[in-house]
């Protein structure tokens, strides 16, 4: 396989970029630059650059999208003409970046990249649909977050092709109609929600993403193990499957871990028992709960007796933001069934007190 440059655009919490182009088809080398991301950690963005399939053949999971995706690749190279705009949906770290490399890379077009939180101006995004190349890849990272003028220039661009450039100042400025190759939108969104119903309705087809099973998980670590040159052993790629909350992006970073691990504490063995004492040691628990995740439910079981308790008061009771915690911790601890959300506030469910060991009657509680 190749040897490519990071070119993630990050997740939603990353401060972005401007909009560059790469070629992910092409070879690798130094002219591929698009990471202008800075990550918080960009040594764990490259590592992530790094496992990342290529084609749609190495993209595990998904069957449903993955179908979908490939009718609509081989429809577009069979007719010649560029697919239709095509939306990705789903919780972070299922694919979606992932998938639109992959789009580009396999019709073999260039794919420029950019991302809502910088096209605040309809201006910029003018200036990106004006360089466009016939058939290239225009991905929109996080596009639930483009401003509403922007969003206006993207419709007419999405359907007719055309951009509106406003030349001159003020009361003399004048907007010149420009012609724009045809291209293909690859819209990213964790929030499909969000999105206006004029933008939702102008993608030719939505793929949504769904958490990963064990199974995929485990099928995912052997591929990443394979190319960081680990043996693996299955037990230990289904034991990090189960606590990687359905999410490639985890498995393959608790992979990293346990390598970590063995290699300077295990004598380089990648079994159970380095993923066990590994995990432990960074505070994953078999569930996939980590330290915030029990510190929130070990809040709500034992100092409010398991709920109901209001989102801030958890937040504060835990030292964290409210948006941390109902943004991050929540989703999954809902999905989990730790934890239910009612009008009155949170509770913890009968399985939070048995996943921390608790009696429910004891703490006060019994539902
Ligand atoms: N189906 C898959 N097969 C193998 N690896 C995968 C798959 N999906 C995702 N990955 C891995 O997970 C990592 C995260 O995926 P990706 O960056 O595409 O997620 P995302 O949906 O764009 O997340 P975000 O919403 O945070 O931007 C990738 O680096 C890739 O290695
Ligand atoms: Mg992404």
């Amino acid at each position: 396989m190749a040897e490519r440059a990071p070119v993630d655009p990050g997740g939603p919490v990353h401060p972005v970029d401007t909009a560059g182009s790469v070629d992910p088809a092409g070879p690798a080398g130094p002219a591929g630059p698009v990471d202008p991301v800075e990550l918080a950690d960009p040594g764990e963005a490259a590592a992530e650059a790094a496992l990342r399939p290529h084609t749609l053949g190495e993209f595990v999971g998904q069957r449903r999208v993955w179908e979908q995706l490939s009718v609509l690749l081989d429809g577009s190279r069979s007719r010649g003409v560029p697919p239709e705009h095509l939306l990705l949906a789903g919780p972070p770290g299922l694919g979606k970046t992932t998938l639109a490399m992959i789009v580009a890379a396999e019709l073999g077009r260039p794919l420029r990249i950019t991302s809502g939180p910088v096209i605040q101006h309809a201006g910029e995004l003018a200036s990106i649909l004006s360089n466009v190349t016939e058939g290239e890849v225009l991905f929109v990272d996080e596009i639930h977050r483009m401003s509403r003028p922007a969003e206006e220039t993207l419709y007419l661009a999405m359907e007719d092709f055309r951009v509106d450039v406003v030349v001159g100042r003020g009361p003399g400025a004048t907007s010149i109609p420009l012609d724009i190759p045809r291209f293909t939108l690859v819209g990213a969104t964790t929030r499909a929600g969000l999105l206006p119903g004029p933008l939702r309705d102008r993608f030719g087809f939505t793929a949504q993403l769904d958490y990963y099973d064990d199974a995929e998980l485990a099928v995912i670590l052997a591929r990443s193990a394979g190319l960081l040159g680990l043996a693996l052993a299955p037990a230990a790629a289904a034991e990090i499957a189960g606590r990687s909350r359905g999410t490639p992006r985890v498995a393959n970073r608790l992979l990293r871990r346990v390598r970590d691990w063995a290699e300077v504490r295990g004598g380089g063995t990648l079994d159970l028992d380095a993923t066990a004492a590994a995990l432990e040691l960074y505070e994953v628990d078999a569930r996939g709960l980590d330290r915030l995740d029990r510190a929130v439910l070990d809040a709500l079981c034992r100092r409010f007796g398991g709920g109901p308790v209001g989102l801030s008061t958890l937040a504060v009771s835990v030292g964290e933001e409210t948006e941390t915690v109902e943004g991050v911790v929540e989703p999954f601890l809902l999905r989990e069934g730790l934890l239910v959300r009612t009008p009155r506030g949170r509770l913890a469910t009968s399985a939070a007190f048995a996943h921390l060991g608790l009696d429910p009657q004891a703490a006060g509680r019994l539902l």
